[in-house]
């Protein structure tokens, strides 16, 4: 019996230390990461820029709350936002699509929201209710009510879209739900069919976002325009953050009283976000762009002739290896932690890869041969 509660099941590696993409166990036994921690240390973990910062920060002021002026938060926003939005700063991806939820329903006065199978967007109540899997919704209704999940990609959806539509939330590359892709032309008629409709969009960039797939926010390669946008996870490279942005008269309806929270813009918190931003530049995006086309052309020519491996989906850095029943993914990630490579699963039986953007092409390479010897040796 330990003293945390049992809700991940746990592999037998406690990390300890890391640098750059490497990290560490209790044994000193070195990894390859391909998980960043769930997509969050996207800069790694001896980042020297980022831990001057926090560093700084940490020797003054660590948290002065909301109920007073923040250049930090204010120059961290100003750098996340497109033009014409502004941002609310709390603590994680839920809560920043809770707060979504919420500025949803009050800048609309509508209650419905459409949000789609497979697409994973927290755990609390609000978030749960538009997480599009039945088994994480198990044993805990009442949900929210006027909550409809629709098939992702299915043209099908739009007609459910309508002037009675508070909301449509979605990831245009669902991660947790296994790396799947949306369809360009299907997201854009979404789009139209919100402007259409006065329906709000609400794009999740919780998992895809802060340079995931080669951009800011991978939305912009399918050439949208978010009403509401979610981010967290990789915004300070590891220190809990959230944040929800909003186009400006969007956001308006957020006024003193309507939402908060003690800790979000947290100085500390901003303090690294504002350098990872800074480091979130256009040439070190175009290099993840680069290194994430290679990346699939590798994987493609690698993997596709193992009759084991069904399908290689995502973009960037953002990659779903999609494999037989036969070859179970847990086992796939048992075996290759032994060759010191750190991988995850997603929905599906699929090898899911979240490299830190900052690895390098020979190691990618190396991961891409260790995946391939141990799906083939599975399937043999
Ligand atoms: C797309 C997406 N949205 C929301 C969340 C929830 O974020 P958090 O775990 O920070 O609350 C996740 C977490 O995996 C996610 O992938």
């Amino acid at each position: 019996m330990t003293a945390t509660m049992h809700t991940y099941n746990q592999f037998p590696i406690e990390i300890v230390d890391g640098h750059d993409f490497h990290l560490i166990d209790q044994n000193n036994k070195a990894y390859v990461d391909l998980t960043s921690g769930i997509g969050v240390c996207n800069l790694g973990y001896s980042n020297q820029q980022i831990t001057a910062a926090v560093t700084k920060q940490v020797g003054k002021v660590w948290h002065i709350s909301n109920l007073y002026p923040n250049t930090l938060a204010e120059a961290v926003a100003e750098d996340l936002c497109p033009d014409g939005y502004q941002a609310f700063f709390c603590n994680s991806g839920t809560e920043a699509n809770e707060a979504a939820i919420k500025l949803a329903h009050k800048s609309t006065s509508k209650e419905e929201i459409l949000a789609f199978d497979y697409g994973f967007h927290g755990r609390t109540l609000g978030s749960l209710s538009v997480t599009g899997y039945p088994h994480i919704q198990e044993g805990f209704q009442p949900l929210m009510p006027a909550v409809d999940l629709l098939a992702y990609n299915d043209p099908a959806a739009l007609a459910a879209i309508t002037e009675n539509t508070a909301a449509v939330m979605l990831e245009v590359i669902q991660g947790e739900g296994g790396i799947n892709v949306g369809d360009q032309d299907w997201l854009l008629q979404v789009q139209k069919k919100c402007q259409e409709t006065g329906t709000l969009l609400i794009i999740d960039e919780v998992q895809s976002g802060m340079g995931r797939t080669g951009y800011r926010f991978a939305y912009e390669q399918f050439g949208l325009e978010p009403d509401i946008i979610t981010v967290a996870k990789g915004l300070a490279n590891g220190l809990p953050v959230g944040a929800l942005l909003a186009k400006n008269a969007v956001a308006a309806h957020f006024q003193p009283g309507d939402h908060g929270t003690t800790f979000g813009g947290n100085k500390v918190v901003m303090a690294s976000a504002k350098e990872v931003l800074a480091q979130l530049n256009p040439a070190f995006l175009a290099e993840v762009r680069t290194k994430g086309d290679w990346l699939f052309e590798t994987l493609h020519e690698e993997l596709d002739s193992l009759p084991a491996v069904e399908e290689v989906t995502g973009t960037g850095l953002m990659v779903g290896i999609h494999l037989a029943e036969t070859v179970p993914v847990g086992h796939v990630i048992s075996l290759l932690h032994r060759q010191g490579i750190l991988t995850l699963s997603a929905r599906g039986n699929t090898l899911r890869l979240l490299p830190p953007l900052i690895i390098d092409q020979a190691t990618l390479a190396e991961s891409v041969a260790a995946i391939k010897k141990v799906i083939a040796d599975l399937s043999a």
